[in-house]
């Protein structure tokens, strides 16, 4: 057998969060039917861990509303886990009715974004979260740990990595499974990604941590590679580059998903991701939303397929009207 036959695949879980983080921030809301096609349509493209919704105030992020009846209506029988963002103990109670997978407790580096928010401070936000994490853990649900602003603050400004590394290692130890880095703004490049990772890494190791880049200066893909060089393998990511966050002002969508899926595949590395249909997934949710298509490779693949489908028309019609 040759060398490149045994070599193991590399391997890259995708975090989707076109339904929530995508979804939270647009001004047109869509209808749980169109939401859960959303969903169904991305499990069927192969992601294995797709986050649903939130269970936060109507009031406050009003495209959530209804996340738990969502769960109710969802397909249930394939491998694929289902997850919802959790801000505190009403929302904790919710998640459990629903029969969620797992739950994201949220906080971040800078007391102006959680205040902004959730209300409260970072510290008030550990000591929520504490009989959160042990609450359901007891109930075999899991529990991520989003930690926000880890480049930069849109109310605080820059933050230190040893900030991030030091709540990184806080959120590992009241019990999360895995910890997304949110560079909620969307402000880092490289040259801050990399030293950011170098010192949560000293804390937390890498198969505990994912990234969660948002893509408003298009630095998400670049973004990947230090994490990718330094061993993580999980990615979150958004169909169509939906979405941001509404306390965060100007930012724009995650990394789109069909580019991380592209990138990824290019790299040699495997996602079970099958990129023809996620991107006719998000192109589909793109009109449904009425905006353009926030992936370059979702437009690339759009403007082939309907190459492709006009050049079979014309060669049908050519065979129908015979030599
Ligand atoms: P509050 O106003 O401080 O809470 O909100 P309260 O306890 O005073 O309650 C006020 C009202 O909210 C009450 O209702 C409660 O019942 C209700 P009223 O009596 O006025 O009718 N309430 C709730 N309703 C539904 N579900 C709940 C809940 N809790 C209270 N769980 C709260 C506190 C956290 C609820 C609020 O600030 C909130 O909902 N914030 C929204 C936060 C949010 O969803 N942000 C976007 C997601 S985070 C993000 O995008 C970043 C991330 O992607 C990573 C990254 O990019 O960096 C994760
Ligand atoms: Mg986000």
């Amino acid at each position: 057998m040759s060398r490149e036959a045994t070599r193991p695949v590399d391997r890259v879980s995708l975090v989707e969060m076109g339904p929530r983080d995508g979804l939270q921030n647009e001004t047109r809301i869509l209808t749980l039917e169109q939401r859960l096609a959303l969903i169904s349509r991305l499990a069927d493209s192969g992601l294995q861990r797709i986050e649903v919704g939130a269970f936060v105030s109507p009031k406050r992020v009003p495209q959530m509303a209804d996340s738990g009846a969502l769960f109710e209506l969802l397909p249930r029988k394939g491998p694929t886990r289902y997850g919802a963002l959790v801000p505190n103990s009403q929302g904790l109670q919710a998640a459990i009715a629903a029969r969620v997978d797992e739950i994201g407790l949220f906080t971040a580096c800078s007391d102006g974004f959680t205040r902004a928010n959730i209300g409260i401070s970072v510290e008030e936000s550990l000591v929520r979260f504490a009989p959160l994490v042990a609450e359901a853990r007891r109930l075999g649900i899991k529990v991520r740990g989003y930690l926000s602003t880890v480049i930069a603050c849109p109310y605080d400004g820059p933050t230190r990595p040893k900030r991030v590394a030091a709540l990184a290692e806080r959120l590992l130890d009241l019990g999360c499974h895995e910890i997304s880095l949110g560079d909620t703004i969307g402000v880092g490049t490289p040259g801050t990604v990399a030293p950011m990772l170098d010192a949560v890494l000293h804390e937390v190791p890498a198969g505990r941590l994912a990234v969660h880049f948002h893509d408003t200066y298009g630095q998400g893909l670049a973004n990947l590679l230090p994490a990718l060089e330094r061993g993580i393998r999980t990615i979150d990511c958004s169909v169509a580059g939906l979405g941001g966050c509404p306390y965060a002002p100007g930012a724009s969508g995650n990394v789109a998903s069909e580019e991380v899926v592209y990138l990824l595949h290019g790299l040699g590395m495997s996602t079970g991701v099958d990129l023809d249909k996620l991107a006719a997934t998000g192109q589909w949710v793109s009109e449904q939303l009425g905006r353009a298509n926030g992936s370059r490779v979702g437009q690339a693949l759009h403007a082939r397929a309907l190459h492709l489908r006009t050049t079979t028309a014309e060669i049908a019609q050519g065979e129908s009207h015979g030599p």
